[in-house]
């Protein structure tokens, strides 16, 4: 089944809201495919202006968390209604950075996935193994269980559109990576997964890579069967290389 490619940048906690503006500005300038979809997942206090801006560049903007509640006494929270007020439709969730640092279980990032479901926003949902569990060999069992539990209580149409990104933990911005052919095997086992539990829904769900991807890694890992595109931290920072990773 033809999947389109995605190129998708995770900011993270690092540009300012000029730089981000500066970002667009130049990217606006380059040529980037259409065969790719592109989305960048930017800070929440950016993603109003970002939204606006982008209108018909081509570049989805989305947002790196949010809460499931509608609203309430979550301080410091943004939830999926806000997300959908400004027109985001998209969101990450479950990023490794947001599990560990700031101990988000699989039940929590469950809930975030109905909450989004719910209101029409598009979760991508990150899995992957430590470097501990990837030594002792439990690469497999990990992501099995994080994909089961994401996707429990949801059906198969609610899952139509989610978007899945296999980060090994211990390749993210450490300039390690799997070989293709690694990331190739666990994403492929990802797929099976899906199919064990929705059919063949698993044609169909695009799963990326991400972890190190560079502009001179990235031909290595798209060239790969089952890998649909990356998911991209310190190399969708600067459009030179954004735009190089686009056009791949
Ligand atoms: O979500 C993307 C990320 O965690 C990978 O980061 O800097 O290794 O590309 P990086």
């Amino acid at each position: 089944m033809e999947r389109r490619p995605i190129i998708a940048g995770n900011w993270k906690m690092n540009l300012t809201n000029s730089e981000s503006i500066k970002f667009l500005d130049q990217i606006f300038q380059m040529s980037l495919s259409d065969n790719v979809e592109k989305i960048i997942y930017a800070p929440s206090l950016f993603l109003k202006d970002m939204i606006e801006k982008v209108t018909t560049s081509g570049i989805i903007v989305g947002a790196e968390n949010c809460y499931y509640e509608d609203k309430g006494a979550y301080t410091g929270e943004i939830s999926p209604l806000m997300l959908k007020d400004i027109d985001c439709l998209d969101c990450l969730i479950g990023h490794s950075e947001r599990r560990e640092i700031f101990k988000e279980d699989d039940r929590l990032i469950n809930k975030k996935i109905k909450a989004l479901i719910k209101h029409g926003i598009r979760p991508l949902l990150c899995v992957g193994e430590s470097s501990s569990e990837k030594d002792a060999g439990l690469t497999k069992d990990k992501v099995k269980v994080q994909i089961e539990s994401a996707f429990e209580g949801l059906s198969r149409d609610d899952l139509k559109d989610i978007i899945i990104a296999y980060e090994p933990i211990w390749a993210i911005g450490t300039g390690i990576t799997p070989t293709s052919s690694e990331a190739e095997e666990t994403i492929k086992y990802i797929r099976d997964v899906i199919r064990g539990i929705h059919g063949d829904l698993a044609d169909s769900i695009r799963i990326l890579y991400g972890g190190s991807v560079k502009p001179d890694n990235i031909e290595s890992f798209m060239a790969e069967e089952n890998i649909d595109g990356a998911l991209v931290g310190g190399a969708s920072l600067n459009p030179t290389s954004y735009s190089a990773l686009v056009n791949y």
